[in-house]
């Protein structure tokens, strides 16, 4: 009897601690049970199901893409995958606007399980490196304040929009063909760029409405999920839901953003005439906003807005424990232009893995914290450099003596285990009997 009662006391102290340790997951999962998004009773709910980690993400020019990618390289680091990153030669692209070729994937980080920088779109040669279970997202942007956008940030790049008079968007609008030179080689940021970069035709004519709705049902057939940026958190939640992921995993600070007092806004008519001019990008993006319209019902407005209160509410704790109490947004993201916020310049030497972080920009943070914090906020390109350095690091330990690099609760591509634990190719071929640009040289430095 006393046993009996001593094995209780020590079940319900068990059963405490155990809340106590694992009470944020805990609570995570509740909640996410209580959301009791229906259409989701018939699949398990994200978090019962293996994570999915083969995912190719189609990085698009002024969409919040660049939020995705730092949320994805963050995610691929936490459950050591692979990334996939351009060779050296490409910069910090995979050679846009070329079309993607897999001689364009640097050797070191290979085979991959996830893409996310920029690319022009090229599916038969994401398919040679990537294992056949892969997801394929991407994001576009309404065409207007895309437009606008890339207007005012390539204003002094791209040929067709230097030669406006005054960097006037509206003579540009008014005149498009007298400034715009379709062979010319930044000609892809003048016009239907959200195309080109899916690897369509740009210029194709509007007048050929069959090319345009094959377009958007090729887009359809490949993409899992066409997120929209104007309903980024939305997108994200279904995001979620399609990989299985948990909440923690869909975290991001918005990164590469213009402050507000640069952006203008537009006139019905000068909207008009941005659609007029990339009526094929205007075609995409109203399709898709329909069809992620149509899915979030499908999974419940209510449990799409609880999922995403959930996720600001968890966003606005990592704020205040990231940056102190209350720091807006925007100011975290301009202090990514701040040199102190820039703990991992290039120091020349490939052999820094341990990512040295100066111990009093957060200090009582543990190191962990601190990574992730920074992280948080690392601009494109350094986060690159630091991925390429580390993935580098660990195939020269002989990658392929450890053991299957894959989280607990992922799922394994169906050919992939055996595959996985084999060394990259060393030589030319990469696996896919194509040859190898003369990349096999140690990371940049
Ligand atoms: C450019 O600006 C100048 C002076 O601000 C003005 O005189 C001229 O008409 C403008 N040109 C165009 C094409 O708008
Ligand atoms: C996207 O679709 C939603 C739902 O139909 C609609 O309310 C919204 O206005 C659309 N957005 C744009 C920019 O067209
Ligand atoms: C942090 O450390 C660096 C050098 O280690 C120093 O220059 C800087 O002043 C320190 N900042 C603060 C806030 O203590
Ligand atoms: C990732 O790798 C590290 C070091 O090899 C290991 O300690 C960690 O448990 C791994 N994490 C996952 C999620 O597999
Ligand atoms: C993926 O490839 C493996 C073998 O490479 C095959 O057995 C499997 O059926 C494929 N799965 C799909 C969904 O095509």
């Amino acid at each position: 009897m006393s046993q009996k009662k001593v094995f209780l006391v020590f079940v319900a102290i068990s059963t405490v601690s155990l809340l106590l340790h694992h009470g944020g997951h805990f609570s995570w999962t509740m909640e996410a049970f209580h959301l009791g998004c229906p259409a989701l009773r018939s699949h398990p709910a994200p978090g019962l199901k293996p994570k999915h980690t083969n995912v190719v993400f189609l990085k698009t020019h002024k969409t919040a893409s660049t939020t995705m990618q730092n949320l994805l390289f963050r995610f691929a680091e936490r459950n050591n995958l692979t990334v996939a990153l351009p060779v050296q030669a490409c910069g910090h692209q995979f050679c846009y606007p070329r079309s993607f070729t897999s001689r364009f994937v640097h050797p070191h980080t290979l085979p991959p399980n996830v893409f996310t920088s920029h690319m022009r779109f090229n599916r038969a040669e994401l398919q040679r490196l990537m294992p056949n279970d892969t997801m394929y997202v991407t994001i576009l942007r309404e065409p207007g304040s895309m437009f606008e956008s890339l207007f005012s940030y390539y204003n002094q790049y791209c040929q067709s929009f230097k030669r406006v008079p005054n960097g006037s968007l509206e003579a540009f609008l008014d005149e498009p063909w007298r400034y715009y030179r379709p062979e010319e080689k930044d000609s892809m940021y003048a016009r239907n760029t959200l195309t080109f970069d899916l690897g369509g035709d740009k210029d194709h004519s509007s007048a050929d409405v069959a090319y345009a709705r094959t377009f958007v049902s090729e887009v359809e057939r490949v993409f899992s999920l066409v997120m929209i940026a104007e309903h980024f958190d939305e997108s994200l939640i279904l995001l979620r839901h399609l990989l299985s992921w948990d909440m923690d995993d869909i975290l991001y600070v918005k990164l590469n953003m213009r402050t507000p007092s640069s952006k203008r806004s537009l006139t019905p008519g000068l909207s008009r005439k941005i659609r007029a001019w990339n009526s094929l990008d205007a075609r995409l993006y109203d399709h898709f906003n329909t069809s992620l319209w149509r899915r979030l019902s499908a999974l419940g407005p209510a449990c799409v807005a609880r999922e995403v209160r959930l996720l600001r509410r968890a966003q606005e704790r990592l704020m205040r424990s990231c940056f102190g109490g209350g720091l807006p947004l925007l100011r975290s993201a301009a202090q990514i232009k701040n040199k102190d916020l820039r703990p991992w310049q290039p120091s020349g030497k490939v052999d820094i893995v341990g990512y040295e972080l100066p111990v009093n920009v957060s200090q009582g943070f543990s190191s962990q914290a601190h990574e992730l914090c920074l992280k948080l906020i690392m601009p494109e390109v350094q986060y690159t450099q630091v991925l390429l350095r580390s993935q580098s690091l660990r195939y020269r330990r002989g990658y392929q003596q450890r053991t299957p690099q894959q989280p607990i609760r992922t799922v394994l591509p169906r050919h992939g285990q055996i595959h996985r634990s084999q060394p990259p190719p060393a030589g030319p071929a990469l696996g896919t009997g194509t040859r190898s640009t003369s990349t096999s040289k140690p990371a940049r430095t």
